[in-house]
């Protein structure tokens, strides 16, 4: 499909959807499934073969019934509306926008929004997404094929200070931090203390802690919240903005 014409009046619209998405965020306490939405469908990037990547293509029952996508359909559904509102809005843009907005309303950092995503209904294979049950090597191998680095793999593990697992649909179960509306540094504050009563850690948080490469990253962001903010703002926009050409 063609790229949207980035003009004035494509700029006001998102500017407009940007208002009705902060106030569906607040009124759905829905941030965090707003954000693994973003990262679902940017997630599955491919740079070698330019393939997968934020282009809408997880709306599609094709990809969001992918095993790793669990419960996703909660996102497209209420995101729904707002297409529909603002039609000219593609679905590539309005799901990094609602994931920008997620971080934004939660009281973390700016993400930088460049809008022109073209929409894909080419859905990448499934396998794509990391598994939450692997190690190290399995989550470099996936990041590596978006073109993403160790820091970023770090800085964006920190979006799980937002929300929780549901058992039903992973078979995960609980929130990371104690507070999972919040988005802050709590994330790597809980890593670094370990086990506690009542919070998940993920096979693939832990070995955040136990890489001795990835560690330095999470010591930093534990003791520099500044510094989280200013990775993860740049982190999350390379994400946002995988095989994308801003127009
Ligand atoms: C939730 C895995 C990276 C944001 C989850 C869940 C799993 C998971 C298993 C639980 C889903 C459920 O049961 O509802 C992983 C793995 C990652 C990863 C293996 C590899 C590093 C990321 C990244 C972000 C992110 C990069 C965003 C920047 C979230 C959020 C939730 C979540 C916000 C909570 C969703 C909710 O509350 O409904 N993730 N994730 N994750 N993930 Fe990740």
């Amino acid at each position: 499909m063609s790229a949207p014409l980035v003009d004035a009046e494509y700029m006001a619209e998102i500017e407009r959807a940007r208002r009705d998405l902060r106030a569906l965020v607040a009124s759905k306490n829905c941030a965090p499934i707003m954000l693994r939405l973003a990262w679902h469908d940017a997630g599955t990037y491919d740079a070698k073969t330019n393939t997968g990547g934020p282009n809408g293509s997880i709306r599609f029952p094709q990809e969001y019934s992918h095993s790793s996508n669990a419960g996703i359909k909660i996102a497209i559904d209420l995101l729904e509306p707002v297409k529909q509102k603002h039609p000219k809005i593609t679905y590539a843009d309005l799901y990094q926008l609602a994931g920008v907005v997620a971080v934004e309303v939660t009281g973390g950092p700016t993400v930088d929004f460049v809008p022109g995503r073209k929409d894909s209904s080419i859905c990448p294979e499934e396998g794509r997404l990391p598994d939450a049950r692997r190690g190290a090597s399995h989550l470099r191998q996936v990041f590596y094929r978006m073109g993403l680095s160790d820091r970023d793999i770090v800085a964006l593990s920190g979006g799980h200070t937002l929300g929780r697992a549901h058992r039903e649909r992973t078979g995960f179960d609980g929130p990371w931090t104690r507070d999972p509306l919040k988005f802050d540094n709590s994330y790597f504050l809980e890593l670094l203390k370990g086990d506690s009563e009542g919070l998940l850690k993920l096979p693939t948080d832990k070995v955040l802690v136990e890489d001795p490469e990835f560690r330095q990253h999470v010591q930093l962001y534990a003791k520099d919240e500044d510094a989280f903010f200013r990775d993860y703002a740049e982190s999350h926009k390379k994400l946002s903005e995988l095989g994308f050409t801003p127009p």
